[in-house]
């Protein structure tokens, strides 16, 4: 019987090392656990969205600024100027309305409203930053079905959109530095100084812009030239 009860006793000691190893892994899981990333079966991704494209233009150029939201100033910790930075906080993955970032471009109350003393952000970008966080708000897909088609250069089709999702945010109105590019007539002006095209082909001796962006794509970079080649028209 003393061999069995040691039988026994070794049964229950590994069942034991089992469940306490179990237990530890659990507690490790949680911790390396990130915590802006839903579970893989919840992540519902829009694949019509691009985060470099379509959501981080919107951060960089209407909330990065210089004594906003960019590195150096992160007013209220927020530091809205890359996709690491984003998520980190107010941002809950698939729950817009429990993230306080969604709250501030969309509270009635004008003492948390953002931008604050800018523009409001207008209805096509609220729609993406809403369709990213119900989509997980994950930095994945989309990105190889941006539309970009270099014969496309009208300036209501494609010029004014750019500039809306690229540039207007610090743009936006004659007295912001360097000027607006929220209308035709200054895209226009920007346009046939040369400037527009030095700025965005980071033409040496010009800021390079979108300022604190990733350049414009190649095929976006063609269509502004195509349409200065045009006459840059108003159509
Ligand atoms: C995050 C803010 C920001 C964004 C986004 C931005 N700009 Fe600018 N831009 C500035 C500031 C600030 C200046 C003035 C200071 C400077 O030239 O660096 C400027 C200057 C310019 C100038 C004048 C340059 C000169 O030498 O006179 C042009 C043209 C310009 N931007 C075009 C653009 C275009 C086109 C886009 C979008 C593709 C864009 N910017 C996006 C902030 C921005």
């Amino acid at each position: 019987m003393a061999n069995g009860s040691a039988a026994r006793r070794k049964m229950f000691t590994v069942l034991l090392f089992v469940l306490a190893s179990a237990a530890g892994t659990m507690v490790i899981d949680s911790c390396v656990h990130q915590p802006y990333v839903l579970p893989a079966d919840q992540q519902t991704g829009d694949p019509t969205i691009c985060f470099e494209q379509d959501i981080l233009p919107i951060f960089q150029s209407n909330c990065a600024k210089s004594g906003c939201h960019n590195a150096a100033s992160h007013e209220d910790g927020y530091t809205l100027d890359s996709y690491t930075n984003i998520v980190k906080k107010g941002i809950v993955p698939g729950n817009p309305a429990a993230s306080k970032i969604w709250e501030s471009v969309t509270t009635a109350d004008g003492d948390d409203f953002m931008p604050r003393n800018a523009p409001a952000l207008n209805a096509t970008q609220l729609d993406l930053i809403k369709r990213w966080i119900i989509g997980g708000a994950i930095d994945t897909g989309g990105c190889s079905s941006v539309s970009c088609d270099t014969t496309a250069f009208t300036y209501s089709g494609t010029i004014a959109p750019l500039m809306q999702s690229q540039c207007t945010g610090c743009h936006n109105s004659p007295s912001a530095s360097g000027g607006s590019l929220t209308d035709y007539n200054s895209v226009k002006t920007a346009a046939v100084s040369g400037k527009l095209v030095a700025v965005i082909t980071h033409q040496t001796g010009y800021s390079a812009m979108p300022q604190g962006g990733a350049k414009l794509l190649d095929c976006q970079i063609t269509q502004i030239k195509k349409w200065i080649a045009a006459g840059t028209p108003n159509n």
